[in-house]
């Protein structure tokens, strides 16, 4: 199937009930995984790569190894999607090279960690929409920040800090006429999310049920939603890691979130523990391996079972062949009359 819009499989997931992982991806192995895993779930999938992913791998490889995915795997309906733009200039560069969505993040200013005013939000991403939408090409768009800055995106502190206001919620949704709304209800990048095991108050989930009341229409997107299994984080500390002990978002808490209006659902972290601890294990117990197929193989799999196990729980198993793809024409057309 060719790659498809992210307004595409939200709106399918919207009127099935699902959510959809958006899965961050830097080299050849991670799409192998999630494809197996959508593959051996009946998934739609997003694959998403951030600034740091493109520079790492240059566009081109990226781009290419997606065209390779959608030829070998027909029949999964993919999004190549830009998290984390941090400006105009990169949201038009992945435009230009075939991305089918982006992610413009005028939350904060183009350094990443700047929290920016609402007014700077709403005039970078409606120039965005408006590239966007005359290819065809869909917007995700954040009011509030995430917490933490261990991955270089996000405000610092809780995550409690800066929560989205629903009014500005609304007015931001009007003004720019974006496809997704990525909203700050308590979670942050990485793996040190919250430092005592979660009740199910660690989310502002009466937040998110007020968003999603003022916009029932709109696609919420949960950012921060690894779950930092501990099984995860033994294998590396069991194998000579030094992670010190934490947690992530619990699986029920998203699994509410979807309940409630929230359709992507952002994991990275979780995958990054999967492919390190894997590796650090045939490191440990053979140490006399040198080629790379021998730690990256299991890496892989490891991968593979997170993935395949969190399309399962967000519920997009099942639903890969529940449309036929649209054209980034057909959308461009779509926005051009729905103006
Ligand atoms: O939100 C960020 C993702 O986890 C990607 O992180 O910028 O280190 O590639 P990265
Ligand atoms: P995690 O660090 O919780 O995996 O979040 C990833 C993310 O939000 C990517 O945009
Ligand atoms: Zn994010």
């Amino acid at each position: 199937m060719p790659l498809v819009t992210l307004r595409q499989l939200l709106d399918e997931a919207a009127k099935g009930g699902y959510g959809v992982g958006a899965f961050n991806v830097n080299n050849m192995e991670q799409i192998q995984a999630i494809m197996e895993a959508a593959r051996e779930t009946k998934s739609p999938v997003i694959v998403q790569a951030s600034r740091g992913a493109r520079a790492y791998s240059n566009d081109n490889f990226l781009y290419h190894l997606m065209l390779a995915a959608a030829e070998l795997y027909p029949e999964i309906p993919m999004v190549l999607h830009l998290d984390h733009g941090n400006s105009f200039e990169t949201c038009k560069s992945a435009i230009e090279l075939g991305f089918t969505s982006v992610m413009m993040d005028g939350s904060l200013m183009a350094d990443g960690k700047t929290p920016s005013t609402f007014e700077y939000n709403v005039e970078v991403t409606r120039k965005v929409v408006e590239l966007a939408h005359s290819k065809g090409v869909s917007v995700e768009g954040e009011i509030g920040t995430l917490g933490g800055i261990e991955d270089g995106h996000g405000a610092g502190g809780t995550g409690l800090e800066h929560v989205t206001d629903p009014d500005q919620a609304v007015e931001f949704v009007e003004k720019t006429g974006l496809d997704a709304l990525a909203i700050a209800i308590g979670t942050s990048h990485g793996a040190y999310k919250f430092s005592r095991k979660p009740d199910g108050a660690v989310l502002k989930m009466d937040l998110l049920k007020e968003i999603h009341r003022r916009l029932p229409t709109t696609h919420l997107v949960m950012h921060g939603s690894s779950s930092v299994p501990k099984e995860l984080q033994d294998i590396i500390n069991e194998y000579g890691g030094k992670l010190k002990q934490t947690w992530g978002v619990p699986v029920e808490e998203i699994q509410l979130g979807i309940k409630n209006g929230v359709r992507k659902i952002n994991v990275d972290t979780d995958n990054r523990l999967a492919i390190t601890g894997a590796i650090r294990k045939v490191f440990a117990e053979s140490p006399e391996k040198f080629d790379p197929r021998d730690y990256n193989k299991p890496a892989r799999e490891a991968m593979h079972k997170v993935v395949a196990q969190r399309m399962v729980q967000f519920g997009q198993a099942g639903h890969a062949g529940d449309f036929q793809a649209k054209s980034l024409a057909d959308y461009a057309e779509f926005y051009k009359v729905s103006k």
